[in-house]
């Protein structure tokens, strides 16, 4: 889909109807990593269609993986297992995606022969060392821009051995990334971490029938195996559900229903965080697949109050606070966001860009080192960036979208990375046609 630069929004129509969000961008990597990693073949629909995504495909199938997409849009992956992956030719170029770099760098990690992987220019700034000193630390030789902190990543792959590791940030990312290296490596590996972040590897692989279980509270442990081939349909993301969730919050006269969206326990802290605003939203479990469970979220728009959001919560709603942060510029009152450091190294520094955007908005928004504090009031309309984010684009949308007349939203293109239909879903929805 090739998409414009510039997008506007405004005026304040109702959101009605149903919508089902693309599938979980998280669930979706990992199924084709899980898939690449199996022996045999498995049948994925409903993937995320984002740009993020689609590197890991890209990679996977440079690393001689076999992927193709078949009529209706079902993506069946031939994986033989580990020792199938093959050398790459081409460096690994994962865009924007921080769960591409990652997570495959724990992947590769075990396999012997070289891999190199890259990105864009803002995936090139954001923190490596993370993941590369506890790969180390199980045997793999790694190295890259300034001493491995940042990518360009090279991997020699290496024989790993299982250790117990003290993560310092809670990352999912990281964790996912010891996991795939604990599949390959001899004896255990635990990974303990200091906050609960989104437990889909754990989840999924259970579920697939490899050695991967919980070991305690924030604590997984992971022996030599692999999981099997398996059918998935995607569940929706709710990470782009919480854009029309917060939307629908603050435009008078609406009311949807978000249908088949992960319910995933450490993925939905954005709604207790809104129901604490007053948000009037009810879910309604359905099904579980892969470990995962899955239902509808129904949203009416609701009157707000400012909250808190800080300490454990964070790591839940951590992708969510650029649309948690616009819900808090119109509510009543104070929102304090407390303990959220990671912003800064997300796709864009999100304290400041969040901090920036509110303000063009006329919102009193004070930046801290690990969080902001937004006075909520009216808002005006106003010409809004992305910096490059498709996080940061979509929740400009929401907010301009609340507001009279109409507003741009600079660097709209940015929205690919995720959800590259997010402008004709929401119209969809305001224009009742669904
Ligand atoms: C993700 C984990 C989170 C999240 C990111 C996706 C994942 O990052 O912010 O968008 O798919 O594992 P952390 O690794 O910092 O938890």
């Amino acid at each position: 889909m090739s998409l414009p630069n510039e997008m506007t929004f405004g005026g304040g129509a109702a959101l009605r109807g149903r919508l089902r969000v693309p599938g979980d961008k998280s669930i979706s990597h990992r199924a084709l990593l899980f898939a690449a990693l199996a022996d045999g073949r498995s049948a994925l629909t409903h993937l995320a269609d984002g740009d993020d995504v689609h590197r890991t495909r890209l990679a996977l199938e440079h690393l001689g993986v076999g992927i193709r997409t078949a009529r209706g849009g079902e993506v069946r992956v031939q994986g033989n297992g580990l020792d199938g992956w093959r050398e790459p030719v081409q460096v690994l170029d994962c865009g924007n995606s921080g769960t591409t770099v990652r997570v495959l760098s724990g992947a590769l990690a075990g396999r012997s022969f070289l891999s190199v992987l890259t990105g864009d220019a803002s995936l090139v700034q954001r923190p490596m060392r993370r993941v590369v000193e506890p790969l180390r630390a199980m045997g793999a030789t790694i190295d890259g821009r300034d001493g491995a902190a940042f990518a360009p990543l090279v991997i020699r792959g290496d024989v790993l051995r299982g250790v117990r590791h003290e993560l310092v940030v809670a990352s999912a990312q990281v964790k996912s990334a010891l996991v795939l290296a604990g599949l390959q490596a001899g004896g255990i590996t635990e990974i303990a971490e200091p906050g609960a972040s989104r437990d889909h590897t754990e989840r999924m692989l259970a579920a697939l029938g490899a050695p991967v279980e919980r070991a305690g509270e924030r604590v997984v442990r992971v022996r030599a195996g692999a999981p099997e081939a398996f059918e998935l349909e995607v569940p929706g993301d709710p990470s782009s559900a919480a854009f029309f969730v917060v939307a629908a919050c603050l435009t008078p006269g609406s009311s949807i229903v978000l249908e088949r969206v992960s319910l995933n326990p450490t993925r939905t802290g954005f709604l207790d965080v809104l129901r604490r605003m007053g948000a009037a939203i009810e879910v309604t479990e359905t099904t579980t697949v892969v470990g995962e469970p899955v239902g509808d979220i129904a949203v009416e728009s609701s009157a707000l109050a400012g909250t808190t959001i800080a300490g454990d919560e964070i790591p839940n709603v951590i992708d969510e606070i650029p649309a948690l942060a616009v819900a808090a510029a119109f509510a009543d009152g104070v929102t304090e966001i407390r303990d959220a450091a990671e912003l800064r190294v997300k796709e864009s520094d999100r304290i400041g860009t969040i901090e920036q955007e509110l303000s063009q908005l006329g919102v009193d928004v004070v930046a801290q080192a690990d969080g902001m504090t937004i006075r909520g009031g009216a808002p005006r309309p106003g010409t809004l960036k992305s910096h490059g984010d498709h996080r940061i684009a979509m929740s400009a949308a929401i907010a301009l979208h609340a507001l009279p007349g109409d507003s741009t939203v600079r660097g709209w293109k940015a929205v690919a990375s995720s959800y590259p239909g997010f402008a004709e879903d929401l119209r969809s929805l305001t224009s009742g046609s669904k």
